[in-house]
């Protein structure tokens, strides 16, 4: 059964035609939430009553303003203050706040000058003290009659006088949203509830025959599953892992971010006095404060190629001492790691080895918005006979490429464990220049030999951080923002999945168009990606008053999605929402695109000052199948998939812009009308032909209508409802094609307003 108040409703339903949940609350002197909440449990119930959503405006007393409602306007418990022979202001207002303590100086204040400019008092100087007298012997007090009238629900104020009071703050508007009712097509004052589960003993009872059940709503989103999320670090971690994996390597065990100086620096030529192991840069630790288990042969044959040299090197000729050697620390880069598999490599008899590592060092840097004390190294080594710099050069180029960067140069540099040594620049397209991205080598003899490994052999290595390309990713430029204590953590929960732009494998041929059209894309992307950092910098600064928005809209040429290009249209020929779209082809398409879908919007491209706009709409055709995307650049979550969501969004957006209406500004009963057709559409491409003609024969049944009508859902003002642009769009060319008659030929696809 519906609820005794649902009943009551329906009740009063039934005797009276219609009813109005403002009106009812009156009635029944009830809160008129809680009739809203018993007209919706109705609606709910499927056609028993139909609603309509008003709103009204009315204007009412603020709290200052009952006050003077009650005790007389400022003004005049000024005027009443004031004894015959008149007063000084501070008497007056102390006189004023004895009998009413709500009176504050400011309220006497304004009361003061109101008064002087009624001509109800006057300053008299004559006797020295400036004084107040009356100036009549009696006053009307129009401000408190009129407000006591608005209280009591009449309102007849002049616009002047609404405007004074609403000045003074004594009134407010308030929107109050209420329901229009009517019964529904089965209606009924005993209204059963549905049921909402078929149980066991239902079907035992032959019961579930007559119940009535509530209709799945697909629609509803699910509960959000509760479940762990992934740092963004972790997630670029993995993509990383991929690569490696991908071309062969396998992974060291780097589970020790304790190491001893020893692994750290000596067994990498790395000589006790160097600079980089003085306390400034590494953390030692001083519980335990040194290791033991160094292996003994290994270490003198270390110490003495620090000190006396060996293997055709003259070493570094100082007094080496494995004190130094034993201090504990925190390691500073994972080449210790390195040099620990190295050196078991040799000791269980050398074969090739492709190794790689990404774990966490520790360094005692200054901080700043792009270092910590501690980050993430990215490692990658090859041990094999008669490696060259060419070897080095050639992996870098491929490994790199896996990442989509392609154009590499190399520096040379100094490492005290490897000769030659590069450091690794890439072009940076939206910076228009080169920036170090890594750092590499050949590991030195020195190094090597004493570990045990076969002369002839030799070791590539490279190593980068990982925080820097997930900064890029993620468009941090504060390390802070992504690491430690001021991490929000929503932010891990709500980050996106991370793909990194790897290349598409060695069927594509390279062409230079190719290379032109990925150029493209990154600057693109490099754009967007500038524009979301403008924008965040505005909101910090608080400047964003009017609301920015970036759309990336991504659909496939195969199935142009005619409605959203039509509600784009419709969106830029609106001039007062300053809608600039370009169009782009995504590198990934198999053949390019049809000239038509690329210049649909017929406009100019803008000229990269987007800033300005209100809306900035960058379109990508990219084979992504029959469902567009629409990601709202800076807000999280954003993805909306399917054409259907994308015209309700795009629909909103005109609406909220401009003045049309379209969908949401109708009423909610047309904008129900139009969700369905939207859904109908939906349903259809979910389940294919059967569903589409019956889809087509609605609208044969709703155009066919005696009067003629050209519209399924209106006549409406304005704009045609998003329901007619959307399908006449999808469907138009298909319905003449399908020789539905003339009646058809009507509904031609809306191109505009
Ligand atoms: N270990 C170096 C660093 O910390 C990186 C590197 C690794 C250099 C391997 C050369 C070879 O910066």
């Amino acid at each position: 059964m519906a609820t005794a108040h649902g009943e009551k409703v329906l009740k009063y339903l039934e005797e009276n035609g219609t009813a109005s949940s403002l009106k009812l609350a009156e009635l029944w002197n009830e809160d008129h939430q809680k009739i809203v909440g018993t007209v919706k449990s109705l609606l709910c119930l499927g056609e028993v009553i139909e609603a309509d959503l008003q709103s009204s405006a009315l204007w009412d007393l603020t709290e200052e303003g009952k006050q003077v409602a009650k005790d007389g306007s400022h003004e005049a418990q000024v005027f009443n203050a004031i004894p015959p022979a008149g007063s000084t202001q501070a008497e007056i207002v102390a006189k004023v706040t004895e009998v009413n303590s709500k009176f504050t100086k400011d309220m006497a204040k304004v009361g003061f000058s109101k008064a002087m400019s009624l001509g109800w008092i006057v300053v008299d100087k004559s006797s020295g003290a400036p004084k107040f007298i009356k100036k009549v012997t009696s006053i009307q007090d129009k401000v408190q009659e009129h407000l006591k009238e608005l209280a009591t629900g009449k309102d007849t104020l002049t616009n002047e006088l609404r405007t004074e009071y609403k000045k003074r703050k004594l009134i407010q508007e308030i929107i109050i949203k209420s329901y229009l009712m009517k019964p529904g097509p089965s209606f009924s004052t005993s209204v059963t509830k549905q049921e909402t589960d078929l149980t066991p003993e239902m079907i035992a009872s032959g019961s579930w025959k007559t119940k009535e059940f509530k209709a799945y709503n697909l629609n509803a989103l699910g509960t959000p599953i509760p479940r762990g999320h992934l740092h963004p670090l972790m997630k670029v971690r993995a993509e990383f892992r991929q690569i490696f994996l991908e071309m062969g390597f396998t992974e060291m065990p780097t589970n020790n971010f304790v190491e001893s100086s020893f692994w750290n620096f000596d067994a990498l030529f790395q000589p006790q006095q160097h600079p980089a192991r003085d306390a400034h840069d590494t953390f030692f630790l001083s519980d335990p404060s040194t290791a033991t288990n160094i292996p003994v042969d290994y270490m003198e044959r270390v110490k003495k190629v620090h000190s006396h040299g060996g293997y055709g090197s003259q070493g570094y000729g100082y007094d080496w001492k494995i004190e130094e050697a034993q201090k504990n620390l925190l390691r500073t880069h994972t080449t210790a790691v390195s040099a620990r598999m190295l050196y078991a490599l040799a000791e269980g008899g050398f074969k090739p080895a492709k190794y790689f590592s990404i774990d966490r060092v520790f360094r005692n840097e200054t901080l700043d918005a792009t270092h910590l004390a501690e980050f993430h190294q990215i490692e990658g080594v090859i041990a094999d006979y008669g490696l060259t710099l060419g070897n080095l050069i050639g992996v870098l180029y491929e490994f790199f490429r896996k990442l989509g960067i392609e154009k590499l140069r190399f520096k040379p540099a100094y490492n005290p464990y490897t000769e030659p040594s590069m450091e690794i620049f890439s072009y940076h397209p939206g910076l228009k220049k080169w920036v170090e991205i890594g750092n590499s080598g050949i590991f030195r003899p020195e190094m090597l030999l004493p570990m045990g490994l076969p002369e002839d052999v030799s070791v590539l290595a490279w190593g980068l951080s990982l925080e820097r390309p997930t900064m890029i990713k993620y468009g941090y430029d504060n390390i802070r923002d992504l690491v430690g204590p001021k991490v929000n953590i929503q932010m891990v929960a709500d980050n996106p999945l991370c793909r990194l732009d790897k290349h598409r494998g060695s069927e594509m041929k390279e062409t230079d168009d190719l290379q032109d059209l990925e150029n493209r894309m990154d600057s693109i992307m490099t754009r967007l990606r500038g524009i979301e950092t403008e924008v965040k910098k505005l909101k910090r600064q608080g400047k964003t008053t009017e609301e920015k928005l970036t759309l990336v809209i991504e659909a496939d040429p195969k199935y142009p999605p005619r409605s959203i290009q039509t509600l784009v249209r419709l969106l830029v020929a609106r001039g007062d929402a300053r809608t600039i779209v370009t169009v782009h082809q995504h590198s990934s398409l198999a053949s390019a695109c049809p000239t038509d879908l690329m210049q649909w919007p017929n406009l100019t491209v803008s000229d990269g000052s987007r800033i300005d706009n209100q809306c900035n709409l960058t379109w990508i055709w990219k084979p992504i199948g029959r469902h567009p995307i629409v990601k709202i650049v800076n807000r999280p979550n954003g993805d909306i998939h399917g054409e259907a969501a994308i015209a309700r969004l795009l629909a909103r957006i005109l609406e909220s812009w401009t003045d049309c209406a379209m969908y949401e500004n109708f009423d909610s009963s047309i904008c129900s009308q139009i969700d369905d057709w939207l859904d109908t559409w939906e349903g259809c491409i979910q389940s294919g032909d059967s569903k589409f003609l019956m889809l087509i024969r609605r609208i044969q049944n709703q155009l066919g209508h005696p009067d003629g009508r050209k519209w399924l859902v209106g006549p409406l003002p304005g704009v045609k409802s998003l329901a007619d642009i959307f399908l006449s769009n999808l469907l138009g060319d298909k319905l003449n094609t399908l020789n539905c008659g003339r009646k058809l030929a009507r509904f031609s696809p809306v191109k505009g307003i």
